[in-house]
């Protein structure tokens, strides 16, 4: 069994380490059940991070599925037949290059493996080609140094059997995306929601993946939650979105070409209006345009720093086998531009496949034109995990002063897993009463913590290390005069304030930050 202590030996850059260890300081995320000596790529959130990781998905369901009446929400089974996977391509194509070690035996990600040795990107090259360069460049094992096998396909599903007799027939998957299940629902959802063309069936959920190589912490891991959307879409009017606002079509974008890429220059950015991109077939339809901008803002809203996105088209060699354009939302890592968000243009290939496999009938009647149609599909899919680590890799800062140096999480408020932190000065006299009786008026409004140990300044410390955005220290004078000092974590500005008055302030608080930062309130 590999360890999760391995993968981590690969993590080379500061920042990195430093949010991971504070992940495990605080209990945030941690490799799983590390007292065995956990397999690589499987974590634990601890309870701060289940409260951010909550608070994430809950923000891209109220975006995505609540607010709008043209999404509707889904929860599917985790195991499905087996078919589905047959179906989708991902039993004959859902693999990844691996090589063998011939000496130790371990196992390599071929891509990866390259990418390390050679600091070049290999996004898109073929298993030929990968090959050709592990032989070229005499790369070995990271391990031994042992001579390497030829490169092969290794396919990322973990099986299962259903029942109690383990043989071919009784073979099960592990759902290795979540997608697949809102093509098998189309058409119950469709007709039970009485949904019209174009409408969108999205889900948050659990997926697995055998990774070869899980690394970079939770960037990439075996088991993961996905919040994914696929968007139905009548196959004429793919390039005809109503949705486009002359607001949306101004906004820039920074983005690389798959053109670009194919001429050698890697990391070569333009910075383009959606509009711009759209009119220039840089962007091929207006949906999919739509949707690029769509999940660029709500990564916005999240506080991620908007000049740490860009838009990355897939070169021809790299497409999944069921799209026909795709674009990721790559963040700038300490390890480079990476993938955060993929969006494809999947076409009608799930529907027709589902519908040939299942021999159900999977067309949508299209009331105008009275025929009847496969949709086509744009699909926005991001990994929360990925959006955790990436919003806690954006928000991290380091405070240093002459006693050492401390650290902030910088959330957005809506973000944080303590929204309001209440400290007695002392607690004597009174102060503990008085502070337990403000952290109970605000609890109902707010996640709050009441801490009363250790000196206020280790109080601060701790809290700003997770991200809380209020501490509100009540003292002697809150006593005599029903006020309190509350402290705003990123500015360090502390004001009174009278306790009948703290729900409002802090309400406006969010408020400007919201106003300055985006986001919902
Ligand atoms: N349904 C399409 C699909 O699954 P993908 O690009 O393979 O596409 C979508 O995955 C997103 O899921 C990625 O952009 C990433 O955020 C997340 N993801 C994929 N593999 C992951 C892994 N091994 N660990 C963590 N997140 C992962």
């Amino acid at each position: 069994m590999s360890s999760n202590k391995v993968s981590k030996s690969t993590i080379t850059d500061e920042l990195t380490q430093k949010v991971i260890s504070l992940c495990q300081r605080r209990a945030i995320l941690f490799a799983n059940s590390d007292i065995y000596g956990s397999a690589a790529g499987f974590f634990d959130y601890g309870p701060y991070g289940v409260e951010l990781k909550k608070r994430i998905e809950n923000s891209w369901w109220k975006t995505f599925v609540q607010s709008r009446e043209d999404i509707v929400g889904i929860d599917g089974s985790i195991i499905t037949s087996p078919r589905v996977w047959v179906a989708s391509g991902h039993v004959a194509a859902f693999n990844d290059p691996l090589v063998d070690c011939l000496k130790c035996k371990s196992r390599h990600r071929a891509d990866t493996l390259v990418e390390d040795e050679l600091k070049i990107s290999v996004d898109g090259f073929s298993l030929d080609k990968l090959g050709e360069l592990i032989k070229e460049h005499k790369i070995v094992c990271q391990k031994c140094g042992g001579e390497l096998s030829v490169a092969r396909k290794f396919n990322l599903m973990f099986s299962t059997h259903i029942g109690a007799v383990a043989d071919e027939s009784s073979i099960a998957y592990l759902r290795p995306e979540t997608a697949q299940l809102m093509f098998a629902d189309f058409r119950i959802v469709q007709q039970a929601m009485r949904k019209k063309l174009p409408f969108g069936i999205a889900q948050i959920g659990k997926a697995f993946r055998n990774e070869i190589a899980p690394r970079n912490f939770v960037f990439r891991c075996r088991e993961f939650s996905q919040m994914e959307i696929e968007f139905f879409i009548h196959p004429k009017l793919v390039n005809s979105c109503p949705l486009l606002s002359k607001e949306i079509l101004e906004k820039k974008v920074q983005m690389i070409t798959a053109i670009e890429q194919g001429k050698g220059k890697d990391g070569l950015m333009e910075t383009m209006t959606i509009g711009d991109a759209l009119k220039n077939k840089v962007i091929k339809t207006q949906w999919h345009g739509y949707w690029l901008i769509t999940c660029l803002e709500w990564l916005y809203s999240l506080g991620i720093t908007p000049a740490n996105l860009r838009l990355r088209e897939h070169v021809k060699t790299e497409l999944s086998h069921y799209s026909v354009e795709t674009w990721d939302i790559e963040y700038k890592y300490p390890w480079g531009w990476k993938e955060l968000q993929g969006i494809a243009n999947r076409t009608d290939f799930d529907l027709s496949q589902h519908q040939k496999e299942s021999g159900k009938d999977l067309t949508y009647f299209d009331e105008e034109s009275h025929e009847r149609v496969i949709p086509h599909v744009i699909e926005p899919s991001i990994g929360v995990d990925r959006v955790f680590f990436t919003v806690l890799l954006d928000a991290y800062r380091e405070n240093a002063s002459d006693k050492g140096s401390t650290s902030t999480l910088a959330l957005h408020p809506e973000l944080s897993p303590v929204q309001v932190a209440i400290f007695p000065l002392m607690k004597k006299d009174g102060l503990a009463e008085k502070g337990r009786a403000v952290f109970e008026m605000l609890r109902n409004e707010f996640v709050c913590e009441y801490d009363e140990s250790g000196s206020i300044g280790k109080r601060y410390a701790r809290q700003d290390e997770v991200g809380t955005p209020f501490c509100i220290t009540v003292d002697y004078d809150s006593l005599e005069k029903d006020d309190v000092t509350i402290r705003e974590r990123d500015s360090g500005n502390q004001k009174r304030v009278p306790i009948s008055k703290l729900k409002e302030v802090i309400e406006c608080s969010f408020g400007e930050y919201c106003a300055l930062h985006g986001g919902k309130k």
